[in-house]
């Protein structure tokens, strides 16, 4: 089974092909930081309003340390425990693209702040930041809930680990990077810091798919193990979903508390609400906001961006792989 201990190294017959095939996916989604200008920014930062300048520089210190937690939970607990070859393919292009995000963030601050100092303050907000601060307790909380584990010989250190991964894909990824990415839209939507958004349209997708193969992990190990989905796990996801939802709202009233033209909390919160019901409802559990999507520019961003994207490099890729073996699954 996938939660098994050990180090699986046969690849053929291979398990877990949909494993395979996003790692294969991942790979259509290669992008550079040097692709990204964010230059063209700097002419609209300096135009922003003061309360838009302070949501900016709170969302850039939040990016500043982001996607570094990522990384090493993705090593220190996704790696050790999904326990297949495929899945671990996987999980290295993950950690790959982590890697470029970091990059993607540091050029970020490095242009937008060019004071050593207040960039200083920035990469440090985890620590000085009380909102920021929170986020990061949040996820070193499930970091280490499983730090111990090395290998999950019980059903309990097995659902803590279940834990962990849904935390990580529908609470991290899925809900304080998806709110980050509604700040982004929202200044696209007015026109300004066009670069980010385009640097933001390739991590959309990356964190898309971190979310979906996360999932995918979660449903092998439910069909595998039907019982460690009892109703004690799903209160415990609910729980652990309200508190993200949490911590996000206050990472909004900090970023908002100025006052942005055309962006409420209360919009941010309904978003947020929103977008957690529907990583409960992907994990097979009711939805207990029943809040709409208030942002348009989200929605576009939400259902066209994976499929557009797969569309034209898959039919762009084909004319390159024809008359390639197709292997069999089981071959
Ligand atoms: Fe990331
Ligand atoms: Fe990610």
């Amino acid at each position: 089974m996938l939660l098994d201990p050990g180090m699986d190294l046969t690849l053929r017959p291979m398990k877990y092909p949909h494993f395979f095939d996003r790692f294969k996916d991942a790979i259509k989604n290669t992008w550079t930081v040097e692709e990204v200008d964010l230059h063209s920014d700097l002419a609209d930062l300096a135009r922003l309003s003061p309360a838009e300048q302070h949501l900016v520089s709170r969302l850039v210190a939040f990016f500043a340390t982001g996607d570094t937690i990522v990384a090493n939970n993705l090593v220190l607990n996704l790696y050790q425990h999904v326990n297949s070859p495929e899945g671990r393919l996987y999980l290295s292009r993950q950690l790959f693209e982590e890697a470029v995000h970091v990059q993607f963030y540091l050029n970020l601050l490095d242009t937008y702040v060019p004071d050593p100092g207040e960039r200083s303050a920035a990469f440090a907000a985890v620590d000085n930041i009380p909102s920021i601060a929170r986020k990061a307790e949040f996820c070193f909380k499930w970091i280490d809930s499983v730090f111990d584990l090395r290998k999950l010989e019980t059903k309990e250190h097995r659902r803590a680990f279940l834990l962990n991964v849904i935390c990580f894909a529908a609470c991290i990824e899925g809900l304080f990077f998806y709110g980050a990415f509604a700040y982004v839209y929202f200044l696209r939507s007015r026109g300004v810091l066009q670069g980010l958004a385009s640097g933001t349209n390739w991590v959309f997708r990356d964190e898309s798919m971190h979310m979906a193969f996360a999932f995918d992990v979660v449903d092998q190990v439910r069909a595998e193990e039907p019982d460690l989905f009892d109703a004690g796990m799903e209160q415990q996801v609910r729980d652990m979903l309200a508190e993200a939802v949490e911590c996000e709202v206050q990472f909004a009233e900090d970023l908002l508390e100025q006052g942005v033209s055309g962006l409420s909390l209360a919009d941010m919160r309904e978003y947020l609400q929103h977008v957690a019901d529907r990583r409960l409802m992907a994990l097979g559990i009711e939805p207990v906001y029943g809040s709409r999507n208030p942002f348009a520019f989200m929605e576009l961003q939400d259902v066209q961006e994976l499929s557009n994207f797969f569309e034209r490099r898959v039919s762009a890729y084909q004319v390159g792989v024809s008359g390639s073996v197709t292997f069999d699954d089981d071959f």
